[in-house]
């Protein structure tokens, strides 16, 4: 979604673990200072019994191509009792990434892990493994959007300090693919490398590891594991699965499946997700269940099966027709599957993690942003039918994608008499990316969104943060939380507003 466009409404480690990894750190450098580990760890995709475990080598010599890494698990901080232990390697081929899935574990437990290679030990860092059994509450951090040159990372040191979190959800944009530009007055804060906008494999991976040198965000990282999709940013803005409206092959950006290609390989070389040895390269959706309490299922409504947005002015019957889709008919049918065994196990919640609002964002019959789930209204529809046709209760939708905070009960027409709700659905703020900069006018803006859409629960246009999701078998309890800056890191934290779905109920309330 483009900045102007997305305005619509006008039209470290050492920071949570302490003394552990501030002597691991310094063990990751050697007499020179040089660290080994400058990019941090990460952990991700838990399972009950595995968790993939991320860290990237950086050689002091340009001559070496292939490195041998040992990792360890431990059940203890201080890395006394040895839990599991390996080694593989890494080298040029996959730009010294490394990424493991350590398995045998132990299910609902924490995990602490680090590195060593070429004489160096990385940072420790913390994980935690999925619940197979009834846990009481489970707790989720959502977060999306993170312009590295509009602010510091203040939202991700923000989640790192937070005592007892399961995993933090990342719905996308993660980076962005932009050059360095003074195009629009937003005040920058910091410039992105390379200076020009990233197009081909060395760029994506020159930007992944810009990203990944922020302390702030290793410090996110380190300490809790991540689940994570990509949306249009990590390859181009507005993409969609044959092309994007930021890719333009006649100004030597090359083909879009060779772009596509090489941001998916940078971005699997980059970021703890598993990949699917037996499909496509490309596949992100896939489902993680904690416990019998709730089913995430993590979507790919961005280069799966997308088909390019309809122009702006394009009426609503137009936008119906059944080739209009934003997943595939494959995606949807795993949706749908999923759902139904979900119901079937009797989980309490179904939660969907995906990128683009869901919810009618429509006023005076207008639809207003045509890159989300407005502008694909059959593939809502049929979302809508498998969750009533199958009588699928408790789900929830978490999103990003669109700089600024929403909460609304999600039914098949919210301007309807006594509408029927089916879900509800939570949109996450930005880490960084800039909505509305004036506070005055997002105020007045959101006001008037308010008055135009009667499923809407909260709004706020103006502020960075994240959503804290705590669920247990009664309710989901949401709560925004907001950081006062991202222009210096010097920030304070609070709360704006908590929102409950009951179980049972489909609908918000305040809390
Ligand atoms: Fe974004």
């Amino acid at each position: 979604m483009k900045l102007n466009r997305r305005t619509f409404l006008a039209s470290g480690a050492g920071l949570a673990l302490g003394s552990c990894a501030s002597k691991s750190r310094n063990h990751s450098q050697n007499s020179a200072g040089f660290n080994t580990f400058q990019h941090g760890v990460a952990s991700g995709d838990p399972l009950s019994d595995r968790v993939i475990l991320w860290t990237r080598i950086t050689p002091e010599r340009a001559d070496i191509q292939n490195v041998e890494v040992s990792w360890h698990v431990y059940a203890d901080a201080q890395g006394r009792r040895l839990v599991k232990q390996g080694k593989v390697v890494t080298g040029t081929a996959r730009d010294f990434t490394v990424k493991l899935d350590a398995r045998g574990l132990r299910p609902g437990q924490d995990y602490y892990y680090r590195f060593s290679a070429l004489g160096h030990s990385s940072g420790m860092g913390r994980t935690r493994t999925l619940s197979d059994s009834s846990p009481d509450e489970l707790n989720l951090a959502v977060l999306s959007c993170a312009n590295y040159i509009y602010g510091h990372f203040n939202v991700y040191e923000a989640v790192a300090k937070i005592e007892d979190l399961d995993a933090v959800l990342f719905l996308g944009d993660y980076l962005y693919e932009y050059a360095n530009s003074p195009a629009n007055k937003t005040p920058k804060i910091r410039k992105h490398l390379p200076d020009h906008e990233i197009t081909v494999l060395g760029d994506y991976r020159q930007r992944h590891a810009q990203y990944k040198t922020d302390t702030q965000l290793q410090a996110a990282h380190a300490r809790h594991p991540f689940i994570t999709v990509w949306d249009d940013h990590e390859s181009a803005n507005n993409s969609w699965e044959t092309g994007a409206q930021n890719h333009n092959p006649e100004l030597d950006e090359g083909t879009w499946i060779a772009r596509k290609r090489a941001a998916i390989r940078a971005y699997f070389e980059w970021m703890p997700i598993r990949a699917f040895p037996e499909e496509p390269a490309s596949r992100i959706y896939r489902s993680f269940a904690f416990g019998d309490l709730v089913d995430l299922m993590m979507l790919d409504t961005r280069l799966e099966g997308r088909k390019q947005q309809a122009p702006a002015d394009t009426n609503n019957e137009t936008l119906k027709e059944p080739s209009r889709r934003i997943i595939s008919d494959q995606q949807s049918n795993w949706l749908e599957d999923q759902l139904v065994a979900s119901q079937q196990r009797n989980t309490r919640w179904r939660l969907i993690g995906q990128q683009v609002m869901f919810g009618q964002l429509i006023v005076d019959n207008k639809v207003l942003n045509m890159d989300q789930w407005d502008g694909y209204p059959g593939s809502r529809t049929k979302v809508l039918n498998m969750i009533e046709k199958n009588h699928i209760d408790n789900v929830a939708i978490l999103t990003g994608d669109i700089h600024s905070s929403w909460a609304m009960d999600i039914s098949r027409n919210p301007f309807a008499d006594n509408p029927k709700s089916l879900a509800v659905e939570f949109v996450s703020p930005s880490v960084t990316s800039p909505a509305v900069t004036d506070p005055v006018e997002a105020k007045e803006r959101a006001e008037g969104i308010m008055q135009a859409l009667p499923h809407l629960h909260f709004v706020d246009l103006n502020l960075h943060g994240y959503i804290s999701i705590s669920v247990n078998r009664a309710r989901i309890k949401s709560s925004w939380n907001f950081v006062d800056t991202v222009l210096s890191k010097n920030y304070k934290e609070h709360t704006a507003a908590t929102l409950i779905c009951d179980s049972g109920s489909a609908r918000l309330r305040q809390a």
